[in-house]
């Protein structure tokens, strides 16, 4: 893919009491069917009732997910961490990466715990770039 500028973003959300596992995997679902359509790649995570969420794509195609997932029902409290641009992709790879930390989701990750971390401190040379510190912490603190 030949792409000038990729925009990246990141946030924080709770997920709401009545979530389930159905709704985790309908989320995955519709990511991945979506994202591949809009050539947007990132990560989920699910620790504690609580999303991490990295998208990266062209800026409106991100500004327009992030919108609808803004007023998603599944989730709230959304919390932007950070967003611009980026010099490439960090999750070329995949359309929506998730990993959870709930056993009961545990066949929904598409990571393994060492493939996931070597990843991740691979892609930490980027000083300035807080989301992939906060997913390197995420991991620290409950890998
Ligand atoms: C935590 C969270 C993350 C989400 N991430 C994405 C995403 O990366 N891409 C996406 O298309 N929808 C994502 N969604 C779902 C959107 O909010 C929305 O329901 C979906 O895009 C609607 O698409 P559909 O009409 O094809 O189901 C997410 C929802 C939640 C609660």
């Amino acid at each position: 893919m030949n792409e000038e500028k990729i925009y990246q973003l990141s946030y924080v959300s709770t997920g709401c009491d009545s979530l389930r596992y159905e709704d985790i995997k309908n989320i995955l679902e519709s990511s991945n069917k979506n994202n591949s359509q809009d050539h947007i790649t990132g990560i989920l995570v699910y620790c504690n009732k609580h999303f991490f969420q990295i998208i990266e794509g062209n800026r409106e195609a991100i500004l327009e997910i992030f919108n609808k997932i803004l007023i998603d029902s599944r989730h709230d409290n959304v919390i932007k961490i950070q967003e611009g641009y980026i010099d490439k992709r960090q999750f070329e790879s995949w359309n929506m990466a998730f990993k959870s930390y709930n056993k009961e989701l545990k066949d929904l990750d598409n990571f393994n715990n060492e493939q996931f971390y070597s990843y991740i401190n691979s892609q930490l040379s980027d000083k300035n770039n807080i989301s992939m510190k906060v997913l390197a912490d995420f991991f620290d603190l409950n890998g």
